[in-house]
């Protein structure tokens, strides 16, 4: 049996009710952190509080000043202290330059982008209080860092989070905060179902055409979020303390060929 290596930590992790966001919070609780879940979708964040043995599934919307406002204050007057910040809550939007309107790109980067920033605005001053290991994460994704066709607000908001990333890291360095990113590539969750719901996008005959044939994706599969969770503990673990501004793709090496 190993230590449970984040048993000082408290650690808020948005967007873990379900998919990549409860994976990582499952991950730290079960390396003994107090993990709060913070989400939109209350109900599922408490029976996922439930399952995973989180402390807390406290409701957020991180596109609203005044809901991570409320959230930060809870979190402090709650819990005292917050090592760890996972930003993770975003939503999956494809929309290409053609059909595109700026209201529509500007509520996707509203939740995408700004959501990280806001979150991580409220809540460093109690991250600045807090005991060892403080860490931040933030959620981007392959494509931030790649193009994708119809996928303007998604990939900007995400291109964003990672210069977000490193510049945050060249902020807080000097607290001894570090501040990195995690880009997975495709990944099976709610985000990969099919519109119509009848299954993954990553079953579909054109994936698999494109990305498994031809082995785009080195390691031959999608991801799973435990995937994610394994890198993203790693992060906040002591082992990484001197990583930071880092983005690291989780993508099964989709990245590495072209
Ligand atoms: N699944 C993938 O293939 C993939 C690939 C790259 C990056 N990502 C990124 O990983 C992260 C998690 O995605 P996922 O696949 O687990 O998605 P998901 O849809 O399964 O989970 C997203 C969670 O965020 C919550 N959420 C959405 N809007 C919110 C808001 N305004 N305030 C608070 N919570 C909100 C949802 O309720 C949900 O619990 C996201 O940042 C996503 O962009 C996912």
């Amino acid at each position: 049996m190993t230590d449970k290596r984040l048993k000082d930590r408290v650690a808020l992790v948005t967007g873990g009710a379900q998919g990549i966001g409860k994976a990582i919070a499952a991950r730290f609780a079960a390396e003994g952190a107090t993990v709060i879940i913070a989400d939109i979708d209350e109900a599922t964040a408490s029976a996922t509080a439930a399952e995973i043995g989180a402390a807390a599934a406290l409701h957020a919307d991180v596109a609203s000043d005044a809901s991570v406002a409320a959230l930060a204050d809870e979190v402090k007057a709650r819990f005292g202290r917050c090592e760890i910040l996972v930003n993770n809550a975003a939503i999956l939007d494809m929309t290409g330059i053609s059909t595109m309107t700026m209201a529509h790109y500007r509520h996707v980067l509203d939740i995408n982008q700004d959501g990280a920033v806001r979150m991580t605005l409220a809540m460093l001053p109690l991250i600045k209080q807090s005991g060892q290991g403080r860490r931040i994460v933030n959620i981007a994704s392959i494509m931030g860092v790649r193009g994708q066709r119809d996928s303007i607000p998604y990939s900007a908001a995400k291109g964003a989070i990672v210069n977000f990333t490193r510049a945050l890291a060249a902020d807080v360095g000097a607290d001894g905060i570090t501040v990195n990113a995690l880009a997975p590539g495709f990944i099976n969750t709610r985000m990969a179902l099919l519109p119509d719901g009848t299954g993954h996008e990553h079953d579909t005959d054109w994936f698999k055409d494109i990305y498994l044939k031809y082995g785009r994706i080195l390691l031959g599969h999608a991801g799973t979020p435990e995937d994610i969770a394994g890198p993203a503990f790693f992060l906040c673990s002591d082992d990484a303390r001197y990583v930071t501004g880092q983005i690291l793709l989780v993508d099964g090496g989709v990245s590495a060929t072209f």
